[in-house]
């Protein structure tokens, strides 16, 4: 299976999709990687494991239309069967959504559909967690539609919030968490477990 996947940053998770494909755990290929932000790391991650990268953003693409029939063209000219969202912070396209319908995917660190929605991403989801006095946390990994973090979940893992925990300490440890599961879950798509929509 033909892997896309998009990143706004550091791309943590992208590398741990990369090296699950790369050690036989995941059987599939991260074939292509597009951020909308041309100093994300993701994009220095892909330039390194010689997968083709792009930085696709409306500061190029200023027609909306125009943004998604660029990045339908680059998926479609890499034969691509999945598009995971790992850390990607815009909305995906309407002709996206429908193309490729139900088989795009994103990663949330935390129990959706608590702590989901706009304005809910990195930092201020932990700090939400916490301030919520939560008992458990963990990552959520569910299809993508018009809405942010509202497509049906495929999987979660939970995480006990710890008495001394602070939104850094539970960042930390969910994204470890997220690397492991990720690859799990990625392998349960491509093997057919989780089914795609096509
Ligand atoms: C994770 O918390 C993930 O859930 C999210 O962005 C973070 C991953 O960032 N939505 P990165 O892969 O290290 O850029």
């Amino acid at each position: 299976m033909n892997i896309a996947v998009f990143s706004s940053h550091d791309g943590s998770d992208l590398q741990a999709l990369i090296d699950g494909c790369k050690d036989g755990k995941i059987d599939g290929k991260v074939c292509v990687v597009i951020s909308n932000n041309s100093d994300a790391f993701s994009l220095e991650r892909a330039r390194k494991e010689n997968i083709d990268n792009y930085h696709i953003s409306s500061s190029v693409h200023h027609d909306a239309n125009d943004l998604d029939l660029k990045i339908l063209e680059i998926l479609e000219n890499h034969n691509i069967d999945i598009i995971f969202l790992a850390g990607y912070l815009k909305k995906i396209g309407i002709p996206i959504l429908q193309k490729y319908n139900n088989s795009i995917f994103n990663i949330h660190p935390a129990l959706l559909p608590k702590f989901g929605g706009k304005d809910m991403y990195g930092m201020n989801v932990h700090k939400a967690v916490i301030k919520a006095k939560e008992l458990v946390s963990g990552v959520t990994i569910h299809r993508v539609n018009e809405e942010y973090d509202s497509g049906d979940i495929v999987a979660q893992t939970q995480i006990d919030v710890i008495e001394n925990d602070t939104p850094e300490t539970l960042s930390v440890k969910i994204l470890d968490c997220e690397h492991t599961f990720l690859v799990e879950v990625v392998n349960d798509i491509v093997s057919g477990r989780i089914k795609l929509g096509k």
